[in-house]
């Protein structure tokens, strides 16, 4: 695609220009868009580039080792930053029950993470001057019409972010005029790991949106082990390039269930798969019985804490595909 390549080759002149010597740190969720940032930034200023990955406590399962092995080793991003910020996150959710409140927890506690890694970042990289940010056209509008957005849609709003001690850092968007179809094709061109390129979509307050009710470590892990489950499957009977997103949501509910000799009371998972061309609208995925079923007793038989699985069969609108 001529065009792609020639605008690859101007994003960069331009990048050149604007940055010159200057250092430039950049939030990294390890999705399509942050992460063709830090290939297209690479390209332009080599390790000038810092991106700092958070972990949030709310990722899926093998998701820190993952993005770490890409951008690490597969990319070779010398100034890469991995930060654990697991207990600070789970411990500001605790006891929190209400959909937007976990997201407003998780934002906040972002910017303040953020800050202070690019706080002590600038203590070593006195040149770092700007902010760099995956947002891309659609990002732009949703947060016009109030929608969630990302997670950096709380930063992007600012024009300047401001830090502690008046490090002022400049935004720099890059892919602000694109579409999610067109970042898929830059990454390609770019040489981002295909793996990557086809992530399905994952929100920025992650599992904690997926995990109904107070979130506690155990029932993410319980949660991160049966989502897991899911996307295997679903990898495996070669589905998942045709489906939107593909996820399994933790209920606080308990029902009776019968293991071998004993009766069990654990919870209950329900399995999110839908096809959609752009989440505005979705429908539940007509999957075969005998995939559903496989998923569902592969769950029940080892994942701990579950013992019962149901398939959402909701079509958004009026249902919307997260459940919180
Ligand atoms: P809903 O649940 O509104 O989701 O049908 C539509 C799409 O947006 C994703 N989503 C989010 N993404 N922060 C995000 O970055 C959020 O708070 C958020 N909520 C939903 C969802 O995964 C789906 O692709």
């Amino acid at each position: 695609n001529w065009k792609i390549d020639d605008w690859i080759e101007g994003a960069i002149k331009d990048i050149q220009k604007e940055v010159g010597e200057k250092q430039i740190i950049l939030g990294l969720s390890g999705g399509v868009d942050s992460s063709v940032v830090a290939l297209l930034l690479k390209k332009a200023i080599g390790n000038n580039v810092h991106p700092i990955f958070v972990n949030n406590g709310v990722l899926r399962k093998n998701e820190v080792e993952q993005v770490c092995d890409w951008f690490q080793n597969q990319l070779k991003f010398e100034n890469f930053h991995y930060v654990d910020a697991e207990t600070e996150f789970l411990e500001a959710l605790k006891g929190i029950e209400d959909p937007e409140e976990k997201r407003k927890i998780i934002g906040h506690q972002f910017i303040k993470v953020f800050e202070k890694t690019a706080l002590k970042l600038e203590e070593i990289h006195p040149n770092i001057e700007y902010l760099a940010q995956g947002t891309i056209y659609p990002d732009r509008v949703e947060s016009q019409a109030g929608q969630g957005g990302k997670i950096s849609s709380k930063i992007k709003s600012h024009h300047n972010l401001t830090l502690p001690d008046d490090m002022k850092l400049k935004i720099l968007e890059p892919l602000k005029d694109l579409y999610k179809d067109e970042v898929r094709k830059l990454g390609f061109l770019l040489g981002l790991p295909q793996e990557l390129i086809g992530r399905h979509p994952f929100p920025g307050p992650g599992l904690a949106v997926r995990c109904i009710g107070d979130i506690t470590k155990e029932k993410l892990d319980t949660l991160r082990d049966a989502d897991a489950i899911v996307i295997e499957e679903i990898k495996k009977a070669g589905l998942y390039d045709q489906i939107w997103q593909a996820f399994a949501v933790f209920l606080p509910v308990k029902s009776v269930g019968v293991m071998g000799d004993y009766r069990t009371y654990e919870y209950l998972c329900a399995l999110r798969i839908v096809e959609s061309i752009d989440a505005m609208t979705a429908n539940f995925a007509k999957l075969d019985w005998s995939i559903l079923e496989q998923i569902s007793s592969r769950i029940i038989n080892e994942v701990i804490g579950i013992n019962r699985v149901v398939y959402d069969i909701s079509n958004k609108p009026p249902a919307t595909i997260e459940f919180e």
